[in-house]
Order: structure tokens, then C-alpha cells, then sequence
């Protein structure tokens, strides 16, 4: 009897936890457009934590989620204050340490480096929320699993480290003092995205701001004011409201471009935007002229820098804004090599981009996954074109729905949020995937989306090259869907080195730009020697100059990003002398020393400026 008992129970809450997890991943709102021009209380600072590596914040010893357990207490969600000297409470959020956040964990406390597991959060402030007002928490990043809380009570679950996501808390703050309470898991598993393998550190835990915004009952969510598809007479877009109000006049005003123009938004809330262009200062990475662009409703107004560029391919070649460029590039991770630790604010942020202006690039690949809504926003300011990336990394369970579905979303939310960034002008679907054709069918389904989703920018993937004896073949059957023949090659550090080399040659099956999007070498910063000694500077430097000779030799080269900005940090990267963690392909080390061949991209560079 007791045995049957047991078991419809823990069938019971199982069932129960399928709901309410399910029903939580709908308490997400849709993302609130451009966050920064919005009112909001700012939540970063130093939040306290707990390390739980069993979850027993989260289970009780039956293992059923206190979330859902008929008690409802225990979860270290609810932080209640000891009501009497006789209850057990085994956790306490004021006695515990803290943390700044927006941060990583990893970087912050010496148990937590290699840390992989639950962390909780909890932050303290006050509020006084209006009743004509609507409140949504929002947070630029938690990597990888956030269950949050406020005031004890689950708002609801998000997955993914690398894009933003927020809750409507309207109704839910108190007049005075709150708490907000994050659960954050960064565990990998096989069936997520990314999946268990990458070459990166697993920073984990609120790694970019948290803020809670206020607006209106009837507010401006969404819009898209960017120039239409190959158009550069024509600003194409549109404004979307909520709330009850929704047919409203909205008016679009851009002064410095002689733009005023009055929509007014259907019953949805909805309306197109299509708006001649007169006179205007094209975006270019040596001009990157941002509009101030105010939208005004009857209830809301926002505003936001655009500026308003072009880009296409037509052949072989890369049109911005209608003429040829060649994209002068470099990669680059989210993370301060400095002070180890995904980037934490402007000024981290601006030193890389800085460190790419002095490289002569005009362009940047932010691998392999969202980088913050800062950091496009800079590339704007300073002049650098931006590949964009969802870690759709190597071995993904490319027959898995869910997986499929959490790849869409990750990609869809960074669309919606990047998408009035002139810098941005690809979205890549992912990097380095193995062929077969469950990965052709995933991979296949998100280049349709993201072009659903924008159809002005270009859509790549850094394919996978193979080898036939020295010839190095493109035609990933992916390639027919892209706009780009993108794809990593190591000729002279994982194939051959830099003695045999320049035997090597490309064969690409497609006619379209190439843009390769890595190559490179380890160097240890300092570590200095012949030209064929491995880890040198020397050999690093040789590699650079004869992947120029080699990859010259490609009639539709257009474009590259070496592999990689700086030294940066992995689990993978163990050689104890060389490596120590790390990833040395970076033309810069971990100290900020340039590297020699740091100097041969950029004169390169220099000599490609010559041609265009
Ligand atoms: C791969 C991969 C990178 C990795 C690099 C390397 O191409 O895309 O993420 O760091 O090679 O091996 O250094």
C-alpha cells in the first residue's frame, strides 16, 4: 500500500512541476525595446549569496521542489525573517557574503572559479510603485538557469546566458522594502545551448545589469526604425504599443534628418513605418553618425541614437551603404582578459573595441553568443561593424525540439534586441557544426527565422571546412541558405604549420563573398624564438603572413576575423607551462602585451585600406 502511495505522489508532483515549470517559462513578457531609454531603479550592487552545489534551497530531502512541496516552505526563495526562536531555518541571506553584481561568480570568489552549479542571489530594495504605472523586472543576462523570486513568490523561470529577459512585476512590489531572489544555475547539459563541450570558462551566475523599469499603463514595447533592404531612400520599421490605449498617433521624429511623421497604431497596437529619406549622413565605420530619434505617443515617448546604414552582397562582393568593403576583422569573447571575468561595464568593454580601432579593424565578430546590449551600443558609437552569434556550438542534440526551440529563442531575443543597431550586419545561427542532416534541418530552420525575423541584414555561420590531401574544401550544404562562405581553418596550427603551409589551397563551392572567420595560432606572450617553434611569438607572427599569402590567393575574399583579440580563458587549454587555462591565440595576452603578430594584422590592414 505505502509503496503505491509513494508512487502516485511523486507521479503527482512530478506532473505538478511539468505545469508549473511550463507555466512559469510563460511568465516571461516580451522584451521591453531599448531598456536604457526607459525610467528604471537600478538593482546592481552587492547582492549576497549562497552556494547550494545539492540545491537544498530548492528540494526538500524527498527531493520535491519546495516550489511546489505542500508545505511551500524551505525554498531559500522566501528569506523569512526567524519568527521564533523555535524554528529551523538553515540558511540566512544577511549573515551570508556578497557579491557585485552585474558579475560572474567565478571571478569573484577563489571556490567558486571552477564552480559549477547553483548559486542564490538575493538583493533588497525599496519601491514605491504608482498605481498608473506598470513595473517590469529585467535582467541583461544570467547564465545559464534563473528561477527568480520576488518577495518570496516565483515569477518564473528563464534559460539561456546570454540574452536579456524580464517579468512583469505590476501589482507585485511593495511599498517600501523588497527582495528579489535569483536562483542561478550554470550545470551544462548535452541538450542545451550551448551544449557540454565549448572553448570557453563557464562564467556563471547575473553576469550583466538588472534593472526594474517603470512605464505607463499604455507603453511603447517594441519598434524597428532602420533603413529598408537595400533602400537608402526609405526608413522602413514599425511601433508597437501596449496596454489598453492602443489606437494611438505616434510620431516618429528624427530632427537632424528633417523627419517628423505621424502613424497611428491599429487595435493590436500596431503600426508600419514608412518614411522617405531626404537628406542623411550614412552610418560607415569611418562615419558613425547616430540620429537622436524620438517616438512619441499619446502615453509614452522614448528615445533612442540610430543611425542608418545599408548592407548587401551582389556577387562576390559586400556593398555598405551601396559600395564595396572589405570586412577587417578580428573575434573576440565577452571577457576582460585583464581581470579575468566576463566584462563589466563600459570601460572593460571600450578597451577591447579600443584595442580592435588600433588593430584597423572595422569590424568584429562577438563570438560565440550574445554580447551585451552595451557592447553593440558602443560599436555603434566608435565605428565597428558587428557579427553577432548564438552559441549553436559544435555538438548540439540537433534532434532534440526542445534544444531547437531554445536555439530559436535565444536567437529571436537577440534579434528583437539588437535589431535598431546599425553595427550589426550579420546574425550567424551558430559555429562550427558537425554535418548531417538533423543539423542541416536545425540549422536550415534558424537561418528562416532569422530572416524572418530581419530581412536587412546578412544571415552566416562559421562553417566547417575538410581537407583532401592539401586542398581545404568549402561546400557545407548549409552554405546554399547563407549570404556569407564563412568557416574556420587552421591550416599551420591544428593542420600542417608554418613551414608546409603555403602548400595548401581552397577550393569553395559557392559564389558568394568569403569572409573567413577564423584562423590563428597560440603564442605565449613574451615566449620568443625561431619561426617554426610552436607557442613562439615568431611562429604565431609567420602564421599570420602566410595565411595573408594563402588566403589572398581566394578570388572572393572579402572579409576576415582571426582567431582572436586576446588571450581568454578555457577548461580545455591545460598544457601547464603554455596554457594554464588559457587560450593563447590572442594577439594580445592576458597582461595587455601586444604580440608580434599583433603588428602583422594590422599592416595588413593598412595595405587592405589602400585598396578600398
Ligand atoms: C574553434 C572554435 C573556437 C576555438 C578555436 C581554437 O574554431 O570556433 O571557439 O577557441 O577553434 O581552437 O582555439
Amino acid at each position: 500500500m505505502l509503496k503505491k502511495y509513494a508512487f502516485f505522489k511523486s507521479l503527482f508532483f512530478s506532473l505538478l512541476l511539468l505545469i508549473v515549470a511550463n507555466s512559469c517559462g510563460i511568465c516571461q513578457s516580451t522584451m521591453l525595446q531599448n531598456i536604457y531609454g526607459r525610467s528604471y531603479t537600478n538593482l546592481n550592487g552587492r547582492w549576497n549569496y549562497i552556494i547550494d552545489p545539492y540545491e537544498v534551497g530548492f528540494y526538500d530531502y524527498r527531493h520535491i521542489p519546495y516550489d511546489i512541496s505542500v508545505s511551500g516552505k524551505g525554498g531559500f526563495y522566501d528569506d523569512r525573517k526567524l519568527k521564533d526562536k523555535g524554528e529551523l531555518i538553515e540558511y540566512n541571506f544577511d549573515l551570508s557574503p556578497n557579491m557585485k553584481i552585474p558579475g560572474d561568480w567565478n571571478s569573484q570568489a577563489e571556490k567558486l572559479s571552477l564552480y559549477e552549479g547553483t548559486v542564490w542571489l538575493r538583493q533588497k530594495f525599496n519601491a514605491a510603485p504608482q498605481k498608473d504605472k506598470k513595473y517590469f523586472l529585467y535582467f541583461g543576462a544570467v547564465n545559464y538557469e534563473a528561477h527568480v523570486y520576488l518577495n518570496g513568490k516565483k515569477l518564473g523561470v528563464h534559460k539561456g546566458g546570454f540574452t536579456p529577459f524580464q517579468f512583469e512585476v505590476t501589482g507585485k512590489l511593495n511599498f517600501g522594502e523588497n527582495f528579489v531572489v535569483v536562483k542561478a544555475d550554470n550545470t551544462r547539459h548535452a541538450d542545451e545551448i550551448p551544449t557540454v563541450n565549448t572553448d570557453w570558462w563557464n562564467y556563471g551566475g547575473i553576469t550583466r545589469d538588472v534593472l526594474l523599469a517603470e512605464v505607463p499603463a499604455t507603453f511603447i514595447e517594441d519598434y524597428q526604425i532602420q533603413l529598408a533592404k537595400n533602400n537608402l531612400k526609405l526608413i522602413e520599421g514599425f511601433v508597437q504599443l501596449s496596454g489598453t490605449q492602443k489606437s494611438q498617433s505616434i510620431t516618429i521624429s528624427i530632427p537632424e534628418a528633417g523627419i517628423k511623421q505621424t502613424v497611428t497604431t491599429d487595435t493590436a497596437g500596431r503600426a508600419a513605418i514608412n518614411i522617405p529619406v531626404k537628406k542623411m549622413s550614412y552610418w560607415t565605420p569611418e562615419n558613425p553618425k547616430l540620429y537622436h530619434v524620438e517616438i512619441i505617443g499619446a502615453t509614452d515617448k522614448i528615445s533612442d541614437k540610430i543611425g542608418f546604414r545599408t548592407i548587401e552582397t551582389k556577387g562576390q562582393d559586400i556593398l555598405l551603404n551601396g559600395k564595396s568593403i572589405f570586412l577587417r576583422g578580428i573575434s573576440m569573447h565577452d571577457e576582460n582578459p585583464l581581470i579575468p571575468g566576463r566584462l563589466r561595464g563600459q570601460g572593460d568593454m571600450r578597451m577591447l573595441l579600443q584595442w580592435a580601432k588600433e588593430l584597423n579593424c572595422n569590424y568584429v565578430r562577438l563570438a560565440h553568443y550574445p554580447h551585451s546590449e552595451e557592447m553593440v551600443r558602443l560599436a555603434d558609437e566608435m565605428g565597428l561593424l558587428v557579427w553577432a552569434e548564438v552559441p549553436v556550438y559544435w555538438t548540439i542534440s540537433w534532434e532534440n525540439a526542445a534544444t531547437y526551440n531554445n536555439a530559436e529563442k535565444q536567437l529571436s531575443d537577440l534579434i528583437i534586441r539588437d535589431k535598431n543597431r546599425s553595427s550589426v550586419i550579420v546574425w550567424s545561427v551558430g559555429n562550427e557544426t558537425p554535418l548531417s542532416d538533423p543539423r542541416f534541418v536545425f540549422m536550415s530552420k534558424l537561418v528562416a527565422k532569422a530572416r524572418s525575423l530581419d530581412d536587412t541584414r546578412l544571415v552566416a555561420a562559421a562553417l566547417e571546412v575538410h581537407s583532401n590531401g592539401n586542398t581545404m574544401i568549402v561546400n557545407d550544404p548549409l552554405g546554399e541558405k547563407l549570404d556569407l562562405v564563412s568557416f574556420n581553418e587552421y591550416v599551420g596550427w591544428y593542420w600542417s604549420n608554418t613551414k608546409d603551409m603555403l602548400n595548401y589551397k581552397f577550393d569553395i563551392k559557392f559564389n558568394k563573398p568569403v569572409v573567413v572567420t577564423e584562423f590563428g595560432a597560440d603564442a605565449l606572450g613574451g615566449f620568443h624564438s625561431d619561426d617554426e617553434t610552436r607557442w613562439s611569438e615568431e611562429y604565431q607572427e609567420l602564421l599570420y603572413k602566410n595565411q595573408f599569402t594563402m588566403l589572398s590567393a581566394i578570388e572572393g575574399l572579402r572579409g576576415m576575423t582571426p582567431w582572436i583579440l586576446v588571450d581568454f580563458r578555457s577548461p580545455r587549454r591545460v598544457h601547464p607551462y603554455y596554457q594554464d587555462f588559457w587560450n593563447r591565440k590572442g594577439l594580445i595576452s592576458e597582461t595587455g602585451k601586444k604580440k608580434k603578430a599583433f603588428y602583422t594584422l594590422s599592416s595588413f590592414y593598412d595595405q587592405i585600406k589602400l585598396k578600398y
